[in-house]
């Protein structure tokens, strides 16, 4: 726990704005490119396009360029890799720095879904089935740790994030679909009813 709040003490300097030029790139192409489905601000309202307000901007580059390569091919991933395959790295990086700074919207949970098995799912785990609470990696408030320097240690920010959409990735990290290891074996370990119940509790987290 020590170091994870080392880590969170860091978040400050870690998230040091990227220079004003290359987010007015990006925000160009988050109009031109992203969004008809992601939304220009990042806080989409259809469920299958994942939000990426706030999300950290290691996260969305490695995301974007494993989309792009065809190496996430997940939900309707296949329709985004068309809509971005003119893109270089530097446009990716200018993109990713321009969502990374942009305020996301808080949702809601809603309170008939089994709120309570989530946010004990989110806090504590169920040591029973060998879940660890998601809160170790993904930050109390769900906001995640942005990379020590590489995408691969990038816990990416949950809170706030379509429901549907998170029972959705945990199936495919379970089904093997989506790379991270680490997920992939927390996923398996989880039935159905926890999926959504963690990812309703998440949807209303921030
Ligand atoms: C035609 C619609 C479409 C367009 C255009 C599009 N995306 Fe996506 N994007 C999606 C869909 C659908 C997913 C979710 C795929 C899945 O279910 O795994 C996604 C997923 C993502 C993810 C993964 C997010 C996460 O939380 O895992 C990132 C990052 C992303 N898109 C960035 C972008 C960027 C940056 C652009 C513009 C350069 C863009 N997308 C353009 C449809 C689109
Ligand atoms: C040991 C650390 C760790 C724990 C514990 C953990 N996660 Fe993760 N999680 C990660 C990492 C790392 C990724 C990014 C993996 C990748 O690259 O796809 C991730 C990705 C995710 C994603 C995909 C996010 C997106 O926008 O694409 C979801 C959803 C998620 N985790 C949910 C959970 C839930 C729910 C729990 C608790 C049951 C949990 N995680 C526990 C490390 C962890």
């Amino acid at each position: 726990m020590k170091r994870l709040f080392i880590a969170l003490g860091m978040l400050g300097s870690a998230a040091v704005a990227a220079p004003q030029a290359e987010l007015a790139k990006g925000k160009q192409i988050a109009e031109q490119v992203c969004a008809a489905c992601h939304a220009a601000d990042g806080n989409s309202n259809i469920a299958a396009y994942p939000r990426l307000a706030g999300q950290h901007h290691k996260f969305i580059f490695k995301q974007t360029k494993d989309i792009k390569e065809g190496k996430r091919t997940t939900g309707a991933a296949a329709s985004m890799m068309a809509a971005i395959q003119q893109l270089s790295d530097d446009d990716i990086r200018n993109v990713a720095a321009f969502y990374a700074a942009q305020q996301a919207r808080p949702g809601e949970t809603n309170p008939k879904a089994n709120p309570q098995l989530g946010a004990k799912i989110f806090r504590g785990g169920l040591p029973e089935k060998k879940i660890p609470a998601c809160m170790a990696c993904h930050s109390p408030n769900g906001a995640g740790i942005p990379a020590g320097g590489t995408e691969v240690t990038a816990y990416p920010r949950l809170s706030g994030q379509h429901a549907d959409y998170v029972v959705e990735q945990l199936k495919a990290y379970a089904a093997d679909k989506r790379t991270g290891n680490m997920m992939r074996d927390i996923a398996k370990r989880m039935s159905e009813e926890d999926m959504k119940a963690v990812a309703n509790f998440i949807q209303g987290l921030h």
